[in-house]
């Protein structure tokens, strides 16, 4: 078994990491990461989630260059490369892996899509999304590093990947040993987004603790 961080450590410390080493995922890696990720709940249990594991470069070429389209256009929001260098840190440190991801998909080690049947869940993604989450925690405690990435999203895509009429495309997932490190996470605290009975209402528990909640008591 290697170095396990625990499950709190892993929630604490799993953030989109979107630049990897070029080395590759081995099979048996991949295949823990999907055998926890199928672990997930899901409506009557249907486990109507498929992944198509993407390693091909020709198809990774095409998704890298229309998600250097979907860059062009998401980047507009945020002004000039000059304006994006001038934004808060964080801001600008998350779209420049962004942009970074978008430049390098074709080289990133592997890239997951993920499917959910079309209009059978009264919440769509509701049953999909859980196995996202398995499949990104475990990816975090076994060092690799992934996030969830859109911008390629095409309807050619379908085509592409032979996907059925009866399924979405609900992500992407680009995967690999990232060069950025794990954690930590930048989210509002707990007060800011958990209520006391009614909507609004704050939970004075919550207004006692700390900004950065209780990350300290996980993350070395
Ligand atoms: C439904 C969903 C869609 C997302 N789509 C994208 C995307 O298209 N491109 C991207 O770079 N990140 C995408 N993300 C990742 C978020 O941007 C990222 O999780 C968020 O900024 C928090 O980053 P952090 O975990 O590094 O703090 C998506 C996340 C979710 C849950």
């Amino acid at each position: 078994m290697m170095n396990d961080p625990g499950l709190f450590e892993t929630i604490y410390t799993t953030r989109a990491l979107r630049r990897f080493k070029p080395d590759p995922v081995p099979d048996e890696v991949l295949f823990q990461l999907f055998d926890a990720a199928i672990r997930a709940s899901s409506g009557q249990n249907a486990q109507d989630w498929r992944w198509i594991v993407i390693r091909d470069g020709a198809i990774k070429r095409q998704l890298r260059e229309w998600a250097l389209e979907g860059w062009t256009r998401y980047s507009a929001r945020y002004g000039t490369a000059e304006e994006i260098a001038a934004l808060p840190r964080n801001q600008r440190l998350s779209l420049n892996s962004v942009r970074d991801l978008a430049h390098s998909l074709d080289s990133v080690p592997v890239i997951v899509a993920v499917l959910g049947m079309k209009g059978r869940h009264s919440t769509p993604g509701g049953s999909t999304f859980p196995a996202v989450q398995n499949f990104q925690l475990a990816a975090r405690a076994l060092g690799l590093g992934s996030s969830i990435f859109n911008l390629p999203m095409r309807d050619q895509l379908y085509e592409m990947l032979g996907i059925p009429e009866n399924n979405q495309l609900y992500c992407l997932l680009p995967l690999g040993y990232p060069t950025d490190r794990h954690g930590p996470l930048n989210r509002k605290p707990v007060k800011a987004v958990v209520f006391d009975e009614k909507y609004g209402a704050s939970w004075a528990f919550a207004e006692g603790q700390p900004e950065r909640g209780w990350e300290d008591r996980w993350v070395r």
